[in-house]
């Protein structure tokens, strides 16, 4: 195996697409780091998964990411992260990060965060992981965790503002309405798309908390912390690959990642 150094690309991986708000909120902040993406199109979804199986396709989206001789390893995926985290980081010798804590973390920076509301796939949800690290650091906080499963396909479909996905938020969101969050967190990476409805549902009192933005400061701080920060300025390239290339998931790459992406490249996990 080739040592580590700080030059090799960045490694994030998803079950899909949208861990490309992670690599867009990347390249925002880290842009001399090169980035190799893996998403899962063939499996999607994880949120819906038992834990054993998102469990064991995190690790191989992991292995598969250090056969392209990543330097570390950001799992940009709600679900497989507060399923798998523990496990990849005790398995494997390069850092790994995960966009739980982060959000964690944003969530605590805010001002007046009282009650907390978390949205997120039934894994996510299921998991306890957001409610269990806001209550260990801050058990004054009450918090409320609804699984929005529908939410995905919507975001996928492209119907980021359409009727009927109003009337499932409207529905998701009652009982969080009714205990007057002040906070809420977007626990999946698709939902980044969906800031402009739940801004208008919700209303500015709320404070939307999504993870990718602080996902990639974090990324920042840890390769930072060991020594991993690229030296190279300039042409950091993202290459793509996916399970599954289908026409509608080069579509959707283009979406969630908000440019056009070059290449997309077929993948053979496990
Ligand atoms: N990427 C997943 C997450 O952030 C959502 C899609 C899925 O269910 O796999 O939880």
């Amino acid at each position: 195996m080739t040592a580590t150094n700080e030059n090799m690309p960045l490694g994030v991986f998803d079950s899909g697409v949208g861990g490309l708000t992670v690599v867009r909120a990347l390249r925002k902040l880290l842009p001399d780091e090169s980035i190799v993406y893996l998403g899962d199109t063939a499996r999607i979804p994880y949120g819906s998964k038992s834990p054993d199986t998102i469990r064991q396709f995190a690790m191989e989206d992991t292995q598969f990411l250090l056969t392209k001789g990543v330097k570390a390893v950001v799992v940009a995926c709600n679900t497989a992260t507060a399923h798998a985290l523990p496990l990849l980081q005790e398995t494997f010798r390069v850092p790994i990060i995960g966009v739980l804590e982060p959000g964690v973390e944003a969530v605590l920076k805010g001002k007046n965060c009282c009650r907390v509301g978390i949205i997120g796939t039934e894994g996510t949800i299921r998991s306890h992981a957001y409610q269990h690290m806001l209550a260990m650091r801050r058990p004054d906080i009450r918090t409320h965790a609804v699984a929005t499963p529908l939410l995905v396909p919507f975001v996928e479909a492209g119907w980021l503002n359409h009727a009927s996905l109003r009337l499932a938020l409207e529905e998701y969101l009652k009982p969080l309405i009714k205990m007057e969050i002040d906070t809420l967190v977007l626990g999946c990476t698709h939902y980044p798309l969906l800031l402009p409805i739940l801004r208008k549902l919700l209303g500015k009192s709320v404070r939307l908390v999504d993870s990718a933005t602080t996902c990639a400061s974090h990324v920042g701080a840890m390769l930072r912390e060991h020594g991993l920060v690229s030296t190279r300025r300039g042409n950091a390239s993202v290459e793509i690959y996916l399970t599954d290339v289908s026409e509608r998931a080069e579509e959707l790459t283009k979406r969630f990642l908000g440019v056009e992406t070059g290449k997309i490249l077929p993948a053979r996990v496990g």
